[in-house]
């Protein structure tokens, strides 16, 4: 295909890469990614490893990529906040991949699917029959990380007695298999993430503070879609190329206006949403331009968007209050909704000039 036909036709996107989306290279990606395509040559070739490439050239992104610089050498204990769907999975995993420890799995676990009773013998392990049920040795998963990071996802929605084991392993550097004595020296790099506001859940006692300052060494806030919607086409067509693989369709092109429409909307499923709207338009494509849809239920909110940020910003409070009965703190609160610290909340209200109109 001549490179003079393609065209990415978006507001923001660089050039379009020479070549068509169903065989994007390394090369082109590089080129496009500024000197910012963190994978490496090596691991380019198989589709498996189209995930581990961090996309975006925002400033935003550049912060964080710059964070992950600083800390991955170390091994201090990094905490990934952002909301759902941002990459933070992602994120852990560069961090780990840029470490000295790479040459060794991450080990990860989701902490929110582990039932609490199983919890503690799948961390710390545990020796046969240190309980009824027991009826081999199973080796834990810090125990397997040794010498390499855990990535302990989801870690808001760890149980408070899973809470105060982890915390003592932390400051004592050292754990035991359940039923055995022999401490084991900890030489793993913990790696945690969560969408929940830690804070929140520490001021109605769910999370532990004293737990939060261990892992809250080097926290890096992982930015929303919305806060990054440079990012947009470029995002747009690292997925396209992806999909082109797995449907064996050739795309050419995708309309400013579509960009736009995309970059108009708030993503409150982030680039997981993002990726799977690119996803559907890609089965249905008949043609080689694109269209991707803008997710429905939001439809409405996003003629709004048009208007002035700031608009958007203070409507969007105000009916989050409404929705909440104007409650700010507290579980299910406003700030919680919003994923604020309820004083940043109350702070920019004031801002906007947001109070409640009349009582109800
Ligand atoms: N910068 C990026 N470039 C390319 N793909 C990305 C980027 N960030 C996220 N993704 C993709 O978006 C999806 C969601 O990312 P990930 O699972 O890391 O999010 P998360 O923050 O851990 O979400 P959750 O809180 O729901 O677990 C994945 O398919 C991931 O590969
Ligand atoms: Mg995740």
């Amino acid at each position: 295909m001549q490179a003079a036909t393609r065209t990415l036709d978006s507001t923001t996107a660089p050039a379009a890469p020479a070549a068509s989306t169903t065989s994007f290279g390394y090369a082109e990606w590089a080129a496009i990614m500024d000197g910012r395509f963190r994978d490496v040559d090596s691991r380019w070739h198989g589709g498996e490893q189209f995930r581990t490439v961090i996309v975006g050239r925002s400033p935003a992104v550049a912060r964080v990529l710059e964070d992950i610089d600083r800390v991955a050498a170390t091994d201090s204990t990094v905490l990934l906040l952002g909301e759902t769907g941002t990459g933070k999975e992602l994120f852990a995993s560069q961090i780990h991949e840029r470490s000295v420890r790479h040459s060794r799995t991450m080990v990860r676990v989701n902490c929110s699917a582990i039932p609490s009773t199983l919890m503690e013998s799948e961390l710390f392990g545990r020796e046969r029959g240190a309980f009824t049920d027991a009826h081999a040795r199973q080796i834990g998963r810090f125990e397997l990380a040794d010498h390499s990071s855990i990535f302990l996802d989801e870690i808001g929605e760890l149980s408070p007695e899973i809470q105060v084991k982890l915390l003592r392993v932390l400051e004592e550097r050292q754990f035991e298999r359940l039923g055995s004595p022999k401490p084991i020296h900890l030489d793993t790099r913990v790696i945690a993430a969560t969408h929940r506001n830690l804070e929140l859940r520490i001021a109605d006692g769910t999370f532990r503070e004293d737990l939060f300052y261990r892992l809250n060494v080097f926290p890096i806030q992982v930015p929303a879609l919305r806060d990054r919607v440079e990012d947009i086409p470029l995002l747009v067509w690292r997925f396209v190329a992806e999909f082109s693989k797995t449907f064996d369709k050739t795309i050419e092109s995708v309309s400013r206006d579509n960009l736009v429409e995309l970059q108009r909307y708030r993503w409150p499923g982030n680039i997981r949403e993002l990726r799977n709207a690119v996803e559907r338009a890609m089965i249905v494509a008949k043609g080689p331009r694109l269209a991707i849809a803008v997710p429905s239920e939001h439809k409405t909110a996003v003629a709004h968007l048009s208007e002035k940020l700031v608009d958007v910003e203070r409507e969007h409070i105000r009916s989050v209050l409404d929705s909440v009965r104007w409650r700010i703190r507290g579980v299910a609160g406003a700030a919680e909704v919003l994923g604020l610290p309820p004083t940043t909340l109350e702070t920019r209200m004031a801002k906007m000039g947001i109070v409640r109109l009349k009582a109800g």
